[in-house]
């Protein structure tokens, strides 16, 4: 099942129409949005999955990073959390268990959200993840609907997590490459959504499984714009180029290309593997921000030079063709 058909089940449901959600099903964004007073909108969302490192503190980290990174895209601040476990606890040491929740908790820790629950099922495989809820201004929430032809494209973090992981399953993945995927997927989407808003950013989404490709096209098409990328522009994790060579790419990067390439235009001189990078699946990825030319350059330095985030400019918003991609 690819995300089109679970888009389709989706919409099929009997929605009912509430004015109080101000962001829902319909535009395939990062969490729902319900308005509860002028001032406060709540932003809920969830996320879960299976473990991609060895080390259960560190996945407890990764995991968490990941699912509070959807109420940073729509420029929320993340206040409660659930834990949302899956645990083989007649075959597993629970002391895993615990180091999975103490990674966690670290991170709910740094990002100021308080761990208010949660529910653990017996499963053959660990899962971990959270059900987050946040608050944004219900005039200034960030959607991936507002990108504006002239908009500059602003990433800031570096893609190849899912080529990284399927080395490092395969045994090949050197540790300078693992340590680097891992301080990258532990890193908080915070300092980039507050200073974003900062920056007057008109849309944004976040980088996970669908690839940059696919959320960059979800942003095209909610947007009704069309988006030019500079390949040689999008940073990358140390060796994932390598990996890729040895043709280390994960199956979620073939189905990827497989939904999304029928809307991409790739410009002949653009090397293979460099394309393969682009529909590599993220795990707690970065943000792509849409905000004026100026305004982007602006972003850029302040996050490179006071949060040490390694953002970059990589593409920018066309009017035409809306809902494409076209890779330069
Ligand atoms: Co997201
Ligand atoms: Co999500
Ligand atoms: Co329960």
């Amino acid at each position: 099942m690819g995300p089109e058909d679970l888009d389709q089940i989706l919409k099929d449901l009997p929605l009912k129409k509430d004015p109080k959600v101000l962001v829902g099903l319909e535009t395939s964004d990062d969490a729902g949005v319900y308005q509860l007073t002028d001032e406060i909108a709540l932003i809920q969302t969830a996320d879960f999955f299976t473990p991609i490192v060895d080390d259960p503190y560190t996945f407890g980290q990764i995991a968490v990073a990941n699912a509070l990174s959807d109420v940073y895209a729509m420029g929320g601040r993340p206040l409660t959390a659930l834990n949302l476990v899956a645990f083989p606890i007649k075959t597993l040491s629970l002391s895993v268990l615990k180091e999975i929740l103490r990674g966690g908790l670290s991170k709910m820790e740094e990002a100021g959200v308080a761990l208010v629950g949660g529910h653990t099922i017996e499963d053959p495989e660990v899962k971990y993840g959270l059900a987050v809820t946040g608050v944004v201004h219900p005039n200034e929430i960030l959607t991936n609907a507002k990108a504006n032809p002239g908009d500059q494209l602003v990433l800031t973090k570096p893609l190849g997590t899912g080529i990284i992981a399927t080395a490092l399953k395969g045994g090949i993945a050197s540790e300078e490459a693992v340590a680097k995927m891992v301080e990258s997927m532990v890193a908080l989407n915070r300092k980039a959504s507050e200073w974003m808003r900062a920056f007057g950013a008109h849309a944004c989404t976040d980088i996970t499984g669908f690839s940059f490709i696919g959320h960059t096209l979800e942003m095209a098409i909610a947007s009704r714009v069309g988006m030019i990328i500079h390949s040689e522009k999008i940073p990358l994790l140390p060796e994932a180029m390598e990996y890729a060579r040895l043709g280390l790419i994960p199956g979620g990067a073939h189905s990827n290309r497989e939904f999304f390439s029928c809307r991409v235009d790739t410009d002949p001189h653009v090397p293979g593997l460099r394309i393969d990078l682009l529909y590599d699946p993220q795990t707690s990825g970065g943000l792509l921000i849409s905000l004026p030319r100026g305004d982007a350059e602006k972003l850029v330095e302040k996050l490179k030079k006071e949060e040490n985030i390694d953002a970059s400019i990589v593409g920018e918003v066309v009017e035409e063709p809306p809902g494409k991609i076209r890779i330069l």
